[in-house]
């Protein structure tokens, strides 16, 4: 796809971080990768891999680390359970395990070996990245939406190409928790960015919008990356790399359609349980019984 001068590149590929030690969710993260923890019956990785597949995604980059082999493990063949399951004829288990097939050759994990940061972790796929474009997803940031947060990005991207962040706005107080932007114009659902601030504190924050989980980023971020600035928290921020890239190319924010669900804290991972158990035809009904249960016994 071209554009004047400005090439667009597809969007085929995605870096996962999920090198974090999942402290919150201490002790059950003690020998579990967080992103292993299921909402309903599907561990948080699924969700992400399954938003960038429908968002065009073929090539998917694991940031891991030590201990958190097990989210690799998930996508390979398991198969004693498979022959297991077709020897007695299982095919509803059988079936259930098709979402955690990937193609051969499409995925690779590489280690994060020291916790710098979220920018030091996508970093660490640049031979990954090469000088495509490339998606960030954050699993934590779990996202239900239709079309998927990543595929209402890639219009954005197809269409002025450069980076394109989802942003969400969030209580100003709240505002040291995210990354948050600076606008400079503002359609009330695509947005120009002209700054990037990682976790301002509420009286120097540009705005309440804030980053989510969600990044379309030019292979160029890696430059700045390289230099290893620690900012916010004394970590590499992703952020910062980020700001450094405005006014270069085309920088914008979506408002998505759609509702995130931030699993990196206790109460929004129960929430995205009872929401997503919501959603399900097999569960819906009992799912409301013990709600309204719980209501009148709580007297919400
Ligand atoms: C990271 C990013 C932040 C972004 C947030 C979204 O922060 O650094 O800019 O707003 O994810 O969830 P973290 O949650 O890792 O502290």
């Amino acid at each position: 796809m071209q554009k004047g001068q400005l090439v667009i590149k597809p969007l085929t590929k995605a870096v996962l971080p999920v090198a974090g030690f999942g402290t919150r969710f201490l002790p059950a993260t003690k020998s579990m990768p967080k992103e292993m923890l299921p909402v309903v019956d599907r561990p948080l990785i699924q969700y992400a891999i399954d938003e960038a597949r429908a968002a065009g995604i073929k090539e998917f980059c694991l940031i891991t680390a030590r201990g958190k082999d097990s989210l690799i493990d998930y996508f390979d063949v398991a198969y004693e359970l498979v022959d297991n399951l077709r020897q007695k004829g299982k095919q509803d288990s059988l079936d259930a395990l098709e979402p955690s097939s990937i193609e051969a050759g499409s995925l690779v994990a590489l280690r994060q070996q020291e916790p710098m940061g979220l920018g030091h972790a996508v970093w660490c796929a640049r031979s990954f990245v090469g000088d495509d474009p490339f998606a960030v997803l954050l699993p934590d940031d779990l996202i239900s939406a239709n079309p998927g947060c990543l595929a209402q990005m890639v219009e954005v991207y197809n269409k002025f190409g450069g980076n394109v962040v989802a942003v969400s706005e969030v209580p100003i107080e709240k505002t040291s928790s995210y990354g948050i932007v600076k606008v400079s114009n503002d359609d009330g659902k695509l947005i120009e960015i002209s700054g990037l601030i990682e976790k301002p504190k509420p009286e120097e924050a540009p705005s309440n919008l804030s980053v989510i989980g969600r990044y379309i980023l030019s292979p160029e971020i890696m430059n700045y990356l390289a230099a290893m600035e620690r900012g916010a928290g004394n970590e590499v921020q992703l952020t910062d790399s980020m700001a450094k890239l405005i006014g270069q190319m085309p920088f914008h924010g979506l408002r998505y359609n759609g509702i995130r669900y931030d699993c990196g804290s206790k109460a929004g991972f129960l929430e995205a349980q009872i929401a997503f158990a919501l959603k399900r035809p097999d569960l819906k009904s009992s799912m409301r019984n013990i709600l309204k249960k719980y209501a009148c016994e709580e007297e919400i």
